[in-house]
């Protein structure tokens, strides 16, 4: 499989999650923009099987370098993010859940989940739009939602993407985040508003919003149930001193962006 064709199953597989995103695109697409894909987010946990370095290896082995690492404290999450030298790739924004800073229930429960997996099949290209690789059950994913609602949420969807986004600086029709989301207020999509519907100024070089995950039925081993699955980011990036686009990502904007997956 090429790179691209991976690319191309991650947005197949991330729609079925989130019908909103072909909606906005399609949009977009009506007013006359292009739209240009910013970067892709995973989830995943520091374990030293699943961790970000190893969810990176197919994309490592398709030119993709290392460009940043990010810390999120409160979050307990560590990321990394990655760039291809054909800029017209999407980047690559991984996550990792810190599991050394949870209870040992919490731990527990997730190594149960990582038992099960075959070494295998995490080497397999694809892997990181595979989906669930392990049986769970419903209220293994409640209590781990009570610590963690990163953990509830890689528990129950797998290994797909968290979320695309939208390069505000490719489209034709709008410039600003807050026309942007405007836009889609008015037709009907909700917007994580924790810490204000745009985070980030053009101080920092990146301003962005996203939507609040679309709802899916999940099966648990048990029963189905109605649970947050992805969202769309919108991202518009500034010109650095230097005169380079900022490639980056700013930990206290991303902080507030990972809410939009909450159950409440
Ligand atoms: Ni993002």
């Amino acid at each position: 499989m090429k790179i691209e064709n991976l690319l191309d199953k991650m947005w197949k597989d991330y729609i079925v999650l989130n019908k909103s995103a072909q909606k906005i695109v399609d949009l977009f697409e009506q007013k006359g923009n292009e739209v240009v894909n910013d970067h892709i987010a995973l989830r995943t946990f520091n374990h030293p099987k699943l961790s970000v370095d190893v969810i990176a290896k197919p994309f490592l082995e398709a030119g993709y370098f290392e460009n940043g690492t990010y810390d999120f404290e409160e979050k307990k999450l560590k990321a990394k993010h990655y760039e291809h030298k054909d800029a017209n790739l999407p980047k690559i924004f991984i996550s990792e859940l810190m599991l050394e800073e949870f209870s040992d229930e919490l731990n527990e429960l997730v190594n149960s989940l990582i038992e099960q997996v075959d070494e295998k099949k995490i080497s397999e290209f694809d892997f990181c739009s595979s989906g669930r690789p392990w049986n769970l059950s419903s209220e293994t994913y409640h209590r781990l939602a009570k610590e963690s609602e990163y953990a509830a949420w890689v528990s129950a969807i797998g290994f797909k993407p968290n979320h695309f986004t939208v390069y505000i600086n490719k489209l034709q029709s709008f410039t600003e985040v807050s026309d942007l989301n405007t836009f889609l207020k008015e037709h009907g999509f909700m917007l994580n508003s924790s810490g204000g519907e745009v985070k980030g100024s053009p101080q920092v070089f990146l301003e962005q919003s996203s939507t609040l995950a679309d709802k899916i039925e999940v099966d648990f081993d048990d029963k189905s149930e109605v649970i947050p699955s992805c969202y769309f980011e919108f991202a518009k990036r500034y010109e650095l001193p230097n005169g380079q686009m900022y490639q980056g990502f700013v930990a206290k904007s991303a902080d507030k962006i990972f809410e939009s997956t909450t159950l409440k």
